[in-house]
């Protein structure tokens, strides 16, 4: 017997369901530019995006928030097997420039385990930022391993793999740009 969805139906092909729509996220990441702000009136603001799911919401979000900003990337992925209960994550590509006395938000697609963030929140600290937070457009607040908050939440969501605005399957599906729950195909 396959697996049925929540609504006991089966499904045949490969299929997103509407989660957030596309109107909806924007006017979300509207209100989180003005804040973040009116958090830091008047400061130069870097942001750091995590690749590569962060950015289309790195890119509508820095466009959300007035005055300075400026741009920087991190790439994580996590290594060797059982990796997302052993938190061992590996850098990939660390940022160009040094975020030592700045203002710095690091930008996530999501917050799963916590296990990225709290690990690049550990090396950021290290190289004394003058603020260090965290914007997330997505949180799984039921999937938290590590002790981790984030300053800014988009959307609260329930513990589904979801896809678009970033996010991916198997690097499909980022360019959605609305947020959506995957649906794989019943097996027979
Ligand atoms: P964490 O370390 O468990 O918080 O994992 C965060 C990363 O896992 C995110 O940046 C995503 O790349 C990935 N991830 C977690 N949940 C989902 C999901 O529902 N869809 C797609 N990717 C996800």
């Amino acid at each position: 017997m396959g697996k049925k969805t929540a609504s006991g139906g089966k499904v045949k092909k490969e299929t997103v369901k509407p989660l957030l729509a596309a109107a909806r996220i924007q006017k979300r990441i509207r209100e989180m530019g003005r804040q973040i702000r009116k958090d830091f009136p008047g400061e130069p603001i870097v942001l750091v995006g995590v690749l590569k799911g962060a950015v289309p919401f790195l890119a509508d979000l820095a466009r959300q928030i007035p005055g300075e900003v400026t741009f920087d990337f991190i790439a994580v992925s996590s290594y060797g097997k059982d990796t997302k209960s052993s938190g061992q994550v590996k850098l990939n590509k660390d940022l160009d420039s040094s975020i030592e006395g700045k203002t710095v938000v690091v930008v996530e697609d999501i917050l799963d385990t916590g296990l990225t963030l709290q690990y690049l929140l550990r090396i950021l600290q290290q190289r004394r930022p003058k603020h260090l937070r965290i914007a997330v457009l997505l949180d799984k607040v039921e999937r938290r391993i590590a002790n981790v908050h984030a300053d800014y939440v988009g959307f609260v969501i329930p513990n589904e793999f979801v896809v678009g605005f970033g996010l991916d399957y198997a690097e499909r599906y980022r360019n959605l740009p609305q947020v959506g729950i995957l649906q794989l195909p019943t097996p027979e």
